[in-house]
């Protein structure tokens, strides 16, 4: 069962909504930086003897080693199968308290307070939870809902503006696959604004929030949510290994605008809007370049994606503003001229 978002403003709310779960223990998972900016804005709503967890901030600490040292110190702490566990930040410790949780002692119960603007409006709402293994994003994990997920917008005042507008990718996401009242809000937006973040933000939650509820597996709808995710994870995942990070956000931003021009040429989104798609989101966000080479092996690694079926590489594609479909074959061809025609790829 999908419990619903919680808005709330005061940490006497969050006391309230701790107290009512009536775990014999508490345990918070934080990053380092969440840590520092957000754990002393919830620390009295915490009963005595809470513990709490830190991992290193940053995408790597979503790895199998830290699921098994988190469960070995909760193990070691006395945690049972009546604790709760809360996970304290962005996506990266969504992600991983949440499998945490859903591994330990079979499963306990958790709690969301999602710190930055990607992860409440996105990662910490429908219970996908999971690590990455190797190069391959997200490869393992389960589905287990939170017992509740509090969305408390105050806590973003503390984030780099920088993840904000990478947040904001996912709104526009949501924008393009289901609400042409918000796109249209957000076409000239500046996605760097905290207003906008803020003003958007139950909208394009409650986007997210509607799909998973009707589909919690991803068996067939819930697979729209992916738009821009097929090559953004392969850009991700490339940027990662050649030494040069990007942001979730920055990383989906290119591939939606890739993913708008096979929306063009596959799915007959109208050449208008997808020109306006790829404007907006130039805009707003770094475009960064490869080689013809680096390009083909970031084809290669939409291979080892999870939306892989059959051996063929399936995309979510717009047919017009706020309606996408999904199951769409795409070539290595189609991908890489995509990838060439949003003026990702230098000539050598
Ligand atoms: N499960 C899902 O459905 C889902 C959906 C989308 C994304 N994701 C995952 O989410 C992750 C990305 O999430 P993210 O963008 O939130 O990244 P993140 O968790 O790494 O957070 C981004 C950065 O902001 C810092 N931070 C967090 N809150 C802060 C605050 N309030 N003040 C100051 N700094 C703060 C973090 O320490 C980190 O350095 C990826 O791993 C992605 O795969 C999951």
């Amino acid at each position: 069962m999908i419990h619903p978002l919680t808005y709330v403003n005061s940490v006497e709310e969050i006391q309230t909504r701790i107290q009512s779960l009536q775990a014999d223990k508490v345990a918070v998972l934080v990053d380092t930086n969440t840590e520092q900016h957000c754990f002393k804005e919830i620390v009295s709503a915490l009963p005595q003897g809470s513990q709490v967890f830190t991992v290193p901030a940053g995408e790597e600490s979503k790895s199998l080693s830290t699921v098994e040292a988190l469960i070995e110190k909760m193990s070691r702490a006395g945690y049972s199968r009546q604790s709760l566990l809360i996970c304290l930040g962005g996506g990266v410790v969504t992600d991983l308290g949440g499998l945490v949780a859903g591994l330990f002692h079979r499963g306990i119960r958790y709690m969301h307070i999602p710190t930055t603007l990607l992860a409440q409006v996105d990662a910490a709402i429908g219970g996908k939870n999971g690590v990455n293994v190797g190069k391959i994003k997200n490869i393992a994990g389960l589905f287990t809902q939170a017992e509740d997920i509090l969305v408390w917008p105050y806590l973003l005042r503390t984030l780099p503006q920088r993840e904000l507008i990478s947040g904001m990718a996912e709104t526009v996401k949501h924008a393009l696959i289901a609400d042409t009242g918000l796109w249209a809000q957000l076409q000239n937006a500046d996605l760097g604004s905290p207003k906008i973040a803020v003003s958007t933000l139950r909208r394009s939650a409650a986007i997210k929030m509607a799909v998973v509820k009707e589909d919690v597996n991803e068996k067939g709808l819930r697979k729209v949510l992916n738009f821009g995710h097929t090559l953004g994870h392969a850009i991700e995942a490339f940027m990662q290994l050649n030494k040069t990070p990007i942001l979730h956000g920055e990383a989906v931003a290119v591939g939606m605008m890739a993913a708008a021009v096979l929306s063009r040429e596959i799915s007959n989104f109208a050449p208008a809007a997808c020109t306006e798609v790829i404007a907006m989101l130039k805009r707003n966000y770094p475009l960064p370049t490869v080689s013809q080479r680096d390009a083909q092996a970031i084809v290669a690694l939409t291979k080892r994606d999870k939306k892989l079926e059959a051996g063929t590489v399936k995309f979510v594609l717009l047919s017009s503003f706020g309606q996408a479909g999904f199951g769409y074959e795409v070539s290595d061809e189609q991908m890489l001229s995509a990838l060439a025609e949003i003026g990702m790829i230098q000539a050598a």
